[in-house]
This record gives C-alpha cells, sequence and structure tokens, in this order.
C-alpha cells in the first residue's frame, strides 16, 4: 500500500514552527507584516485571501487587506505597491490574482520590492534561485519540497520529472530540486512521448491543471507522486472516470454537485510508494510556506 503523504499534518507542523518564530522576533521588536491586495470581488480569491489573513492572525503576524475596486488602473496599482514597499511594517507584499484585464499584472508584480516579494514571482527571485542565492522561493513548488523532505523522501541523487513548465509551480519546482541535486527533466505540452518520460521518474511532480492527466501507464512502479493539480469537475461522466465506487465522493458529489481532483489519475496512486492526495495535499502548504517566507522577509530584510 502506497504511503498518503498528509499536507494537512505538513503544514500544521510548518504553521507551529513560523509561529515560533514570530514569537522569538517580538522581544526584538519585530512583528512580521502582510499586506495582502485583493482587487474587486472574484469568489475563489476572496476566499484565498481570507484564508491567508486568518493564517496571519493564528500565528501572530500582522497583516492588512486592501481591497481596490475592480475598476483600479495599472497606475493606481503601482502607486500602492510603491505605498507598500515604503511601509516599514510590512514585510510581504501578496497581491491576489487573477487581476482585472485593464491592469498590466506583470507590469505591478515587476514592481514589488524583491525583498518582500513573498510569492516569490518576482524575476530577480526567479534568477536567485536559479542562481542557488538565497531567495523568496514560490509557495506552492517550497511546499512541494517541505512534503518530500518532511516525509523523509530522498530527493539527492533522484530522477525527477516535472510536467509543467508555468513560472508560478513548473520552473521553480523544477529549480528547487535541482538545488537539492535531482536529476531533473521539465515536460510541457510539446513534449514528445511523455509517458517514456515519466516512467523514469522516481520523483513525479504533476502540475498540468488537467483533471486525472497523469495515467498509471505513465508511472514507474514505486514511484513517489506529487499532485499539485486542482480541478473541479462537476460531470456524472468525468466522476465516474475517477470516483466510480468511491463511496465517500460519492456522498461529496451528490452533497455539492462537484468534487475536486488533481493532474493525476487515482488509479496511478495505486502503483506509488507515496504520494500526495487532492485534496489534503500539496494544497494545504501554500499558505504555510506563505507564511513561512513572511516571516523570513522580515529576517532578511533586517539582517537576521
Ligand atoms: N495551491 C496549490 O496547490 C496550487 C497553486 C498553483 C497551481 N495549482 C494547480 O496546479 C496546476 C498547474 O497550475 P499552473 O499555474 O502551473 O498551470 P499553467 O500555467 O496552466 O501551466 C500548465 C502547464 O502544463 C503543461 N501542459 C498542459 N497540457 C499538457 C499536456 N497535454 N502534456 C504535457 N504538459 C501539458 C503546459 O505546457 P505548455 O507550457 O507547453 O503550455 C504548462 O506548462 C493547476 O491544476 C492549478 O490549479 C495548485
Amino acid at each position: 500500500m502506497p504511503t498518503v503523504l498528509d499536507g494537512t499534518a505538513i503544514a500544521a507542523a510548518i504553521k507551529q514552527e513560523v509561529a515560533a518564530q514570530v514569537q522569538a522576533l517580538a522581544p526584538k521588536g519585530i512583528r512580521p507584516g502582510l499586506a495582502a491586495v485583493l482587487v474587486g470581488h472574484v469568489a475563489a480569491s476572496e476566499i484565498y485571501v481570507r484564508s491567508k489573513v486568518e493564517a496571519c492572525e493564528e500565528l501572530g503576524i500582522y497583516s492588512d487587506l486592501i481591497t481596490p475596486p475592480d475598476t483600479v488602473t495599472t497606475e493606481e496599482m503601482l502607486a500602492l505597491v510603491a505605498q507598500l514597499n515604503a511601509r516599514d511594517d510590512i514585510d510581504g507584499i501578496l497581491i491576489q490574482l487573477p487581476l482585472p484585464a485593464q491592469v498590466d499584472a506583470k507590469r505591478l508584480l515587476d514592481a514589488v520590492a524583491p525583498e518582500k516579494d513573498v510569492d516569490g514571482f518576482h524575476p530577480i527571485n526567479a534568477g536567485r534561485l536559479q542562481a542557488g542565492r538565497p531567495a523568496l522561493a514560490p509557495c506552492t513548488p517550497a511546499g512541494v519540497i517541505e512534503i518530500l523532505k518532511r516525509s523523509g523522501i530522498a530527493i539527492s541523487g533522484q530522477r525527477a520529472v516535472v510536467v509543467g513548465r508555468s513560472d508560478i509551480v513548473g520552473k521553480p519546482a523544477a529549480m528547487l530540486l535541482l538545488n537539492q541535486n535531482a536529476t531533473v527533466t521539465i515536460c510541457h505540452s510539446k513534449t514528445h512521448d511523455l509517458a517514456a518520460v515519466t516512467r523514469e521518474a522516481d520523483i513525479l511532480v504533476a502540475a498540468i491543471g488537467r483533471p486525472g492527466f497523469i495515467t498509471p501507464e505513465m508511472v514507474k512502479p514505486g514511484a513517489t507522486i506529487i499532485d499539485v493539480g486542482i480541478n473541479r469537475i462537476n460531470t456524472h461522466e468525468e466522476f465516474d472516470r475517477f470516483f466510480k465506487g468511491n463511496a465517500k465522493r460519492e456522498v461529496a458529489f451528490a452533497k455539492r454537485g462537484s468534487v475536486i481532483v488533481g493532474d493525476v489519475h487515482p488509479a496511478a496512486f495505486e502503483l506509488s510508494s507515496a504520494y500526495t492526495p487532492v485534496p489534503g495535499g500539496v494544497g494545504k502548504l501554500t499558505i504555510a510556506m506563505l507564511m513561512a517566507n513572511t516571516v523570513r522577509a522580515a529576517q532578511m530584510r533586517r539582517g537576521l
């Protein structure tokens, strides 16, 4: 039976450590602070940002929720970011994506001071990560590494295959694995004979955004599978493809009319030695790593 890598438990352990770090900074007169910028009223974004603000409260991190209207301009957003860059009580700046179409998201993310870029999206931080220098790494890929390390899964010398090359997940995940001495291959939509490549993986990271895309014939028996995907499915046909006969999921589907599935077909997990479930795996780490990055930013900015 494969080991289920429990993202909820690992995230709780990280949060506990972050809370202890926050407490240790208090006697020095330092309280890490996070500015969360939420533009307009995108329902999913509101839920994510609320969870992030709640996590700050739970761990003793100061948070400032800023909510510009969805008519905001790029210039107004740039002025806001400049203010946040200058504020001494703010160590991390989080701009919740997606932004309205009229806002130039790239220009905005590039305007965030790299030392306050707790999402790790700034090209300076991407470059530092690539150069193996201290950097604020993107939260979801950083969470992937934490899951592997804290579960005692060897990374050094292992063949790691990352499917997906986004700036937010795939590329930084590959770079972090390389920095941990894995032998890394990055695959994408133009990769020829993808299954032949993924079957080489001791550690297979799926960050594709397609429900159940990784099937059993793409997996080497005994591999560790890290499923980053979060996809909502709401048709009976899709449900049956992934979860037919799964009583727990059937109850959830009947209640909500939809369920979440990762980028890995549940049948593929059965071949693995260990895997992250969806939900309850990588997704749980993202906010914990955002909190960790905020405290790290507070320390690094003060040379601690
Ligand atoms: N908190 C979290 O846990 C968290 C955070 C972020 C994202 N996610 C989830 O992770 C998944 C990936 O997110 P993302 O932002 O990286 O997505 P993305 O920007 O859409 O990137 C998807 C990647 O998958 C590749 N791809 C698409 N179809 C493929 C195919 N048929 N064969 C091989 N590769 C293919 C694409 O290749 P090309 O580059 O060639 O187009 C691209 O590099 C999504 O399910 C997302 O919801 C979860």
